[in-house]
């Protein structure tokens, strides 16, 4: 998503006590970040934040970490939080955001942190095979996702791009990971009555643009390569 520069959100973000700007520094610490030792969420690619401000206020018993890659777009996701979580007269006391690309996540997490669930929304489809590799949830993803989440640990996938999703469904399978639930169409799902809205999804809901979901979770064990199990 392109975004125009902002002067004030780098200022805005140095102030915010519920900015991290050196989370490698926090690898295997996250919980003494956050106010209460609690499970943690995590959501890669948080955009302008209105998902992450709702998704803390419906989970006051989870810690939120919010990442994105653009400083910009997680100024204006920090003035969006302070807004709705002021709406319902609540401090921002268990949602961090951070600036950071998910290609290098293992840098910022560790199994010790106690991440329980993944949130995806709307990333970049990369539709040309030669940038597929930087999809968020291409097999080189899933496989720092499957180290991080314990057995049982969940990813939760939306997007409105029918390629991506049924792509997506093929790596989940190869990393390790059970879908146990998907749908091509969110908002006719009766459990559509809990999800909370991303602003792409929001764009895309205008538009009479269908929406893909799933959920997966994390097996016991990743299967083997190919040419590792020719071996067995
Ligand atoms: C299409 S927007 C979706 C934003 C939001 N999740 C939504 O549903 O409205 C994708 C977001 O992912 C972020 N992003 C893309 N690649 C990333 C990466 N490698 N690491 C972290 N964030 C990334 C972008 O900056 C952008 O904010």
């Amino acid at each position: 998503m392109r975004i125009r520069r902002k002067k004030w959100a780098r200022p805005e973000l140095a102030v915010c006590p519920f900015f991290e700007s050196e989370p490698e520094k926090l690898r295997a610490r996250w919980k003494e970040r956050f106010s209460r030792e609690q499970p943690l969420y995590l959501e890669l690619g948080c955009g302008k934040g209105v998902f992450a401000a709702h998704l803390a206020l419906n989970n006051r018993d989870a810690n939120l970490l919010a990442v994105d890659i653009k400083s910009d777009m997680l100024g204006v996701a920090r003035r969006r939080i302070e807004e709705i979580f002021n709406d319902s007269r609540r401090s921002v006391d268990n949602l961090i955001l951070t600036a950071y690309n998910v290609e290098h996540l293992e840098k910022i997490l560790s199994p010790e942190d106690n991440v329980r669930r993944i949130y995806i929304n709307f990333c970049n489809p990369w539709p040309k095979p030669k940038h597929r590799k930087r999809r968020l949830t291409y097999p080189n993803k899933l496989e720092k996702y499957f180290d991080l989440l314990p057995e049982g640990g969940e990813i939760r996938f939306k997007t409105d791009d029918r390629p991506l999703f049924d792509d997506t469904l093929g790596y989940l399978e190869q990393s390790g990971f059970r879908v146990t639930f998907k749908t091509n169409d969110l908002h006719s799902e009766p459990s559509a009555k809990d999800n909370i809205m991303t602003e792409h999804e929001a764009m895309f809901t205008s538009r009479g643009i269908k929406i893909n979901a799933l959920t997966a979770v994390r097996c016991a064990e990743r299967p083997g390569k190919p040419e590792e199990t020719a071996q067995d």
